[in-house]
């Protein structure tokens, strides 16, 4: 009665099926069902595009398990940096690099500001756990060899870090609970040593910003990406929705820019950003090369005053700094030894 029935049900399969494919996990090499296994069946949390790499962060009862997967080979990553915090002035850091035996360093460092991030405690022998014991690689839950692509890190802490973990800021305990405050960069040249506290190169200026992970959100082995919000998200779940309340966090980032602006403003200030934006970036960020390096704390939170910005201008802003700010310390570092 029906003769393009079947072809047509079997179309359907095909396009379902297809579907199914591209809704599937991000992580070819490591797969969100691996991390799953690993906390024990269950977990909450979410999967985040971001600028440098692919975030997810997923939690049992006690651990985390925080994974990131460059879009590229090991052979092509310098480094991944994950911290918990707004800005890399309050943020507890942890930096990732491949070594040559496949093994990764994991190395916990902080920052005074927008310079190079210097180890916490002393380096350990082991250079997968930090000093502390708590924060470690999980080596079956990361890439191995120098052609995996992605190239995959995951290590795991707990929720709650102990007292005596000589952590930095006022983010690094994390809760189960949505808008925990992360930043995040990559580096594309590696550091040449395993050693924890192995000097880095700075970070493409487009590879890094600050996003809210949802770490109550439903984790699930078919859990599809999200991109990574700006701003805090209202309400919960999975939605990434970014809700208008980006002012804190812009506040947060931005320091000076003072936290009167409200969301209104905030989204008005959206289009002056758009129009004028980059000329007006590029110019706050040159006289900054000139600055005194040891009074450089304050120096990347000289924002126009007054001006509601935008959180992604503010995370070009930052990067802009950023860059000015590290060039000078390091290679005034540099002269010095
Ligand atoms: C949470 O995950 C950690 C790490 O694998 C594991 O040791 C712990 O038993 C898990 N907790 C539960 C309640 O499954």
């Amino acid at each position: 009665m029906c003769p393009s029935r079947g072809p047509a049900t079997r179309r359907l399969l095909t396009l379902l099926s297809t579907l199914f494919l591209l809704a599937s996990p991000v992580l070819a090499a490591v797969s969100s069902s691996d991390l799953l296994t690993y906390l024990g069946g269950a977990a909450t949390g979410q999967t985040l595009k971001t600028a440098a790499y692919t975030l997810t962060m997923a939690a049992n009862a006690s651990s985390v398990l925080v994974s990131c997967a460059y879009k590229g080979k090991v052979s092509e990553l310098g480094w991944m940096g994950w911290g918990t915090g707004s800005a890399m002035s309050d943020a507890d850091i942890l930096v990732l690099w491949p070594n040559s035996d496949g093994s990764w360093t994991l190395s916990h460092r902080t920052a005074a500001t927008t310079v190079m991030p210097t180890l916490v405690g002393t380096a350990n022998k082991d250079p997968s756990t930090d000093s502390s014991g708590s924060v470690k690689v999980v080596a079956s839950l990361s890439s191995k060899s120098q052609t995996d692509s992605p190239a995959v890190v995951t290590f795991v802490r707990p929720l709650q870090l102990p007292a005596t973990y000589k952590g930095k800021g006022e983010y690094y305990q994390l809760k189960k609970a949505i808008n925990q405050q992360v930043i995040y960069a990559y580096g594309m040249k590696n550091p040449g040593s395993s050693a924890q506290d192995a000097t880095l190169t700075q970070h493409p200026l487009d590879g890094m910003g600050a996003t809210y992970v949802d770490l109550s959100a439903t984790f699930s082995a078919t859990s599809a990406a999200i991109e990574a919000p700006l701003s805090p998200v209202k309400g919960g779940s999975s939605s990434g929705s970014s809700a208008a309340g980006g002012t804190s966090a812009a506040t947060a980032t931005a320091g000076a820019a003072s936290g009167s602006s409200s969301g209104a403003a905030s989204a008005s200030a959206a289009t002056n950003v758009a129009t004028n934006g980059a000329g007006s970036t590029s110019g706050a960020a040159s006289p900054l090369p000139s600055t005194d390096p040891t009074s450089s704390s304050g120096s990347t939170t000289d924002t126009p005053g007054g001006t509601a910005w935008t959180y992604a201008a503010v995370i070009k802003m930052h990067g802009i700094c950023a860059g000015a700010t590290w060039c000078v310390v390091t290679s005034s570092l540099a002269s010095v030894s």
